[in-house]
């Protein structure tokens, strides 16, 4: 919906906003940052969360399972040479893994 789209741009720019500029943060009602953050916490976990397992918020999470489990399974064969493994993601999987597996409840 445009007036979602506008609410969500405006909450992302106060956020843009307050990392780059301290007197806007200084302009700023003493609680809508705290509501900003809170209201684009929402909107993420919603967009990258899915009560179904092949909903479209488990995208993130199941594209990211198999190169883990791939991690897993080279750090677990004992003729490998392989015994670290780095897997750098952002917070979208994250949320979508949490969500998937329950971790976080
Ligand atoms: C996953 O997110 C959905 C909302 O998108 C929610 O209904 C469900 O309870 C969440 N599951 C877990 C385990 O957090």
């Amino acid at each position: 919906m445009p007036e979602e789209n506008l609410v969500l741009s405006l909450i992302l720019l106060s956020l843009f906003e307050s990392i780059h500029d301290s007197n806007f943060v200084k302009a700023l009602p003493p609680t809508y940052l705290a509501q900003a953050r809170d209201l684009a916490n929402w909107h993420e976990y919603n967009i990258f969360s899915s009560p179904q397992l092949n909903g479209v918020g488990k995208i993130a999470g199941r594209t990211i399972l198999p190169s883990i489990l791939n991690g897993f399974a080279t750090i677990a064969n004992p003729s490998g040479p392989l015994k670290n493994f780095y897997q750098a993601i952002s917070y979208k999987p994250f949320i979508s893994l949490f969500n998937m597996t329950g971790i976080a409840e």
